[in-house]
């Protein structure tokens, strides 16, 4: 008799306890509009997803991996020079700041992210330079 009175009341208990949960997991299903968390999915897309129909972007990609822009140059972190995420911050893209950070490039420079220079790259072409820093400043999001 006890033990059957113990047990019901633990099943009338779960059975409010599973009435609340339903009760709460249905109001946030119908409180969560459906354009919203489409929205953020779009913005996540990769760089190389939101370009792949821009042939600069897959061209200035490829000349960076074959040149030595890697070993001091990543895209989400600062190592020897700054990410490729804070120089498409700063810089819109447009020619004229292509044509400059390409020039900076051939050239070298120092100065403008801190004391470290980069080292000239005078065997590049300008036109190899310019696709370098079109794929960087495409990277913006
Ligand atoms: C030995 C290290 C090193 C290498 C190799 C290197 N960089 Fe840099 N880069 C730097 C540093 C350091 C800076 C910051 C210079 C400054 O403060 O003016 C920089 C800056 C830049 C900038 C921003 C320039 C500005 O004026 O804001 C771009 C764009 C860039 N690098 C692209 C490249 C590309 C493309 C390559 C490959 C061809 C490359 N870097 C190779 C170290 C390097």
């Amino acid at each position: 008799m006890k033990l059957n009175k113990t047990l019901s009341v633990a099943a009338l208990a779960a059975a409010i306890l599973a009435t609340s949960c339903g009760g709460s997991g249905s109001k946030t299903e119908t409180s969560t509009p459906a354009p919203a968390a489409t929205a953020p999915a779009q913005q996540e897309l990769s760089p190389e997803e939101r370009h792949k129909d821009n042939p600069d972007f897959a061209a200035g990609l490829a000349l960076v991996k074959q040149n030595d822009c890697p070993s001091c140059h990543m895209v989400d972190r600062k190592i020897v020079g700054p990410s490729y995420n804070d120089v498409s911050d700063k810089y819109e893209l447009t020619a004229a700041n292509v044509e400059k950070l390409a020039s900076h490039v051939i050239t070298g420079n120092v100065g403008v992210w801190g004391e470290i220079p980069m080292p000239a790259h005078p065997s590049l072409s300008k036109e190899d330079a310019e696709l370098m820093v079109t794929y960087v400043l495409l990277l913006k999001k």
